[in-house]
């Protein structure tokens, strides 16, 4: 058994160490912060990380940085911010009573009507502020894609969000600030070096390492492993379920590295989704736009790549890609590893071919490779904090002009992502001509039954499911690559 250290969760607020140890560790730092702090100007609007307005920073040591970031404090459990350090609305105010420059552009902006939002949109462009002294417009809409406002319009927001710069840098939390040695310091002796155990409610721990995270999960079968809790924060907060222990895996150090391995790019359990995106988008350029419209900044901040792996929804948007790239998972039960295609992870609806005991440890994308055509397009009502309705991604090698090999998956067609066998069977080693293309459609509905559901009519999926692979192809006929898309009705 992990050595383990008790005293409760430890985090950094206002310059302050403060510890907890007897609250359940479900509490969300959302209710912590207004139930026991009286800290309410961090709002709850929706307790489900659609709308921003439970918006704070944690700021997290990286070797010698403290890396900044904007999460939704209403689905983010208060024990995963144990070691970092905790930034509300409250915080920005100078001793004086000044204003953040953040604060006053907002002010000087209008970009505040009832309010209620606001503190929200405080903390992105806060985040934004410290992580950027000279945002462009792109830059600032992107950064509040996860906070609405009602009342306001957003011109205002992106005015302050634009204008915050040019105010003089303030006392408290400026960019030089934000990194003072001090503050470094102090997270440094908050920096756990043993498992974290909490025995309140069902239990919790937040293992350090690989092996004490397998030794766990593998002891406690019956355990939620925990990621980003964007998924499972939502059991919670929206479907007010008991939980059974929880097991951590964001404190793993070996698992919050992205490698290049063996011609893969491996990604760890515990790596966001921001950082994750970061490290595929930059060798798969074609997947931004898929990249910036999974969620929004907060849920990419705390969800991770591996949770929405294991998370198996139908309609997971990185499965699809991931699929069709020829992804391989590693799985891990105590010390015994095997390694699977993506696709074989997934036996039906949430269910996955996880034996008791085992987790998703890494997950390992191919790196491109010269000559193969790839996209990936989702299809959602909204641009932004929006599930697919349908996302279809291809991967096809194409050689002296016959498709040598294609590899075609899709989300939201079945109940689980899975690839179109029949129609891959029937393109392969045709001409890649449109003719072949158009000859292969019908396959399509051997491979799938859509359902009809809120986002979209089974009818409307067959069809945009065939569109998508014509659009492949037009997009790919001449060019060996082409962006990919997100395509929105
Ligand atoms: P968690 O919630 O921590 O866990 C999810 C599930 O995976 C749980 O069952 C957990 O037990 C399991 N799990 C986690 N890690 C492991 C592991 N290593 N081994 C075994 N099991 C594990 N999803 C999309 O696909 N596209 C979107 O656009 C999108 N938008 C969203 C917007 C909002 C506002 C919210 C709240 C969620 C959204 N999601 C979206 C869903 C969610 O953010 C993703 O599925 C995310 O990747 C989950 O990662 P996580 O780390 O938060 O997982
Ligand atoms: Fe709406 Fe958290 S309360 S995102
Ligand atoms: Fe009212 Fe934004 S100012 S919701």
């Amino acid at each position: 058994m992990a050595d383990t250290e008790q005293g409760g969760i430890r985090f950094i607020l206002d310059g302050e160490q403060v510890s907890v140890g007897d609250l359940p560790p479900t509490t969300t730092v959302l209710e912590f912060l207004r139930e026991r702090l009286g800290r309410t100007g961090t709002k709850e609007g929706c307790a489900e990380g659609d709308c921003g307005a439970c918006t704070v920073v944690l700021g997290e040591l990286d070797g010698q940085r403290i890396v900044y970031r904007a999460v939704n404090s209403c689905v983010r459990f208060l024990p995963t911010v144990d070691g970092k350090e905790l930034v509300t609305v409250e915080s920005l105010r100078a001793a004086d009573g000044a204003l953040h420059p953040v604060q006053q552009a907002m002010v000087d902006c209008h970009g505040s009507q009832c309010g209620f939002c606001t503190p929200g949109f405080v903390m992105s462009l806060f985040a934004l502020y410290l992580n950027e002294s000279a945002p462009d417009r792109e830059s600032v809409v992107r950064t509040i894609a996860g906070n609405l406002c009602r009342c306001t319009g957003y011109r205002p927001i992106i005015d302050a969000g634009l204008r915050m710069n040019a105010y003089p840098a303030p006392q408290a939390w400026s960019r030089i600030d934000a990194q003072d040695g001090g503050r470094r310091a102090a997270l440094r002796a908050i920096r756990r070096r043993q498992t974290l155990t909490l025995d309140s409610g069902p239990g919790f721990y937040a293992p350090v390492s690989a092996e004490e995270l397998a030794g766990l999960v593998q002891q406690h079968p019956d355990a939620v492993v925990l990621a980003g809790g964007t998924d499972v924060g939502l059991w919670v907060t929206k479907q007010l379920r008991d939980l059974p222990m929880l097991i951590y895996v964001g404190d793993v150090a070996d698992l919050k590295q992205v490698r290049e391995t063996g011609g893969t790019l491996e990604i760890g359990a515990a790596v966001s989704l921001t950082d994750a995106f970061s490290a595929i988008v930059s060798r798969y350029p074609m997947l931004e736009e898929v990249a910036d419209r999974f969620g929004s900044p907060p849920v990419r901040n705390s969800g991770t790549l591996v949770g929405n792996i294991a998370n198996g929804s139908p309609i997971g948007d990185t499965m699809p890609f991931l699929i069709a790239l020829g992804a391989t998972v590693q799985l891990r039960r105590g010390s015994r590893r095997r390694d699977l295609p993506l696709e074989s992870l997934y036996l039906g609806y949430q269910k996955k071919l996880l034996d008791p005991g085992e987790f998703v440890e890494t997950v390992r994308v191919p790196l491109p490779r010269p000559g193969r055509l790839f996209a990936c397009y989702k299809v959602s009502k909204r641009i932004d904090q929006d599930i697919s309705g349908i996302c279809g991604a291809f991967a096809f090698d194409v050689e002296d002009g016959r498709i040598a090999s294609a590899r075609i998956a899709y989300g939201g067609m079945a109940a689980t992502v899975q690839r179109a066998a029949h129609t891959e069977a029937a393109l392969a080693r045709k001409p890649w001509t449109r003719q072949s293309i158009a000859a292969a459609l019908p396959a399509l509905s051997q491979d799938y039954a859509p359902i009809t559901d809120m986002r979209a009519s089974r009818e409307y999926r067959m069809q945009v499911a065939r569109n998508l692979l014509d659009r492949f192809y037009l997009e790919h006929a001449a060019s060996t690559t082409a962006p990919c898309r997100v395509a929105h009705v």
